[in-house]
């Protein structure tokens, strides 16, 4: 079997912790470019990989007959019109979280998808997580009972990430935490909750910790350091009620909060079993039986969800089958996630058709 030709195309953060060591333990993947804007972050990683050719504008790559998948790292402002491109040039695209900035960009992504009949899947990793898989069976199997409602806390005392650069730019982000964090605590609960249509959404976004930047007092910065001459336009906290046609939903996240301790989990209510999810970690289930009140720790071999989803994307490349992460599941999401934000700056409940 010939090996799938891919190029991964920002050279940062995600492509170096996730994508590239994926691919290079496929066995049928080989990466033949490294794409950034900056030249120098796409030369060191032809040298620190061995492997691939160093190329500054993907544009230049997209008529090799050969490169058949791209993995797109690049920051979210570039996501759709780099998506588009590319599938546009017959490639097949993996497409980092958040799809794109807005919900209207995103629906130009899947257009494109629909048009070309190329793969568009979007980095909701979650979708490929051991943890998360068991928790949807047990719900599909009605181990929790009804589950009528949801409810995710992604809240952390002080990180904001990268105070005043891309992260906190909305011209470049789309948002803050919500489209940051928010968008994976969101699709865990929606994929386990069988992908319900949203019915209405309420929310309130709030900058707060961050909007003077110079007093931000925090213990260490991922993304940073700041840039005390950027921009800070965007929600640091985020609070929402959402109906659907399944469990209705409670989303409470922030980059920056007064609070003791970090907390990231969600509960699963059931009218016969919860489960606390720990994000990125394990779970509990709480039930009971026979008069007691029963706690269940699983055991299970957690694997490598990034590992899994980037076998799934050159999966789907050979066989066609449609994975959890296509695109016309995640824009559910994007819809909603819109959704807080124009319930948020409308001050009012959006209600879908
Ligand atoms: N799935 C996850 O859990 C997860 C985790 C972290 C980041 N991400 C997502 O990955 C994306 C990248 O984040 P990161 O932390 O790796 O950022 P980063 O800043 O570390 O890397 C981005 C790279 O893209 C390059 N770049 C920018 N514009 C480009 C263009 N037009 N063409 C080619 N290269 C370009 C930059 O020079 C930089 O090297 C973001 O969308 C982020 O939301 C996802």
């Amino acid at each position: 079997m010939n090996k799938t030709k891919v190029a991964i195309i920002g050279c940062g953060t995600i492509a170096e912790t996730a994508h590239i060591p994926a691919y290079l333990n496929n066995p049928n993947a080989e990466i033949k470019y490294f794409c950034d804007a900056k030249k120098e972050n796409a030369e060191r990683f032809v040298k620190k990989y061995g492997c691939g050719i160093a190329v500054q504008d993907y544009r230049d790559i997209l008529d090799d007959p050969e490169l058949e998948a791209v993995s797109v790292c690049t920051p979210n402002n570039t996501h759709a019109s780099i998506s588009i491109h590319c599938l546009r040039a017959g490639k097949n695209v993996l497409c980092e979280k958040p799809a794109a900035r807005t919900y209207s960009e995103a629906i130009q992504m899947q257009k494109a998808q629909h048009e070309s009949g190329k793969v568009l899947n979007i980095g909701m990793v979650n979708r490929f997580n051991k943890a998360v898989n068991i928790i949807k069976d047990l719900i599909e199997n009605g181990e929790l009972g009804e589950l009528y409602h949801v409810y995710a806390s992604f809240r952390a005392h002080r990180s904001i990430p990268g105070l005043g650069g891309a992260f906190t730019t909305k011209e470049i982000s789309g948002g803050g935490v919500m489209i940051d964090w928010g968008i994976h605590f969101l699709d865990v609960v929606m994929y386990c909750s069988g992908d319900p249509a949203p019915k209405s959404v309420s929310a309130q976004t709030y900058s707060k910790l961050g909007r003077n930047m110079k007093d931000y007092t925090y213990m260490n910065m991922w993304a940073g350091p700041p840039k005390l001459e950027g921009v800070y336009d965007v929600d640091d906290f985020v609070t929402a009620m959402i109906r659907t046609e399944g469990p209705s939903i409670t989303l409470n996240g922030a980059w920056a909060q007064n609070i003791g301790e970090d907390e990231m989990f969600i509960d699963f209510l059931g009218d016969k079993a919860g489960i606390r999810l720990q994000y990125g970690g394990s779970f509990k289930m709480y039930s009971a039986k026979n008069g007691v009140l029963l706690e269940t720790t699983p055991k299970f071999n957690p694997g490598d969800h990034f590992q899994n989803e980037i076998d799934a994307f050159l999966n789907s490349i050979r066989t066609g089958e449609k994975q959890p992460s296509h695109i016309d599941t995640v824009i559910i999401s994007a819809k909603m996630i819109q959704a807080i934000y124009d319930s948020s700056e409308q001050q009012k409940e959006i209600i879908f058709d």
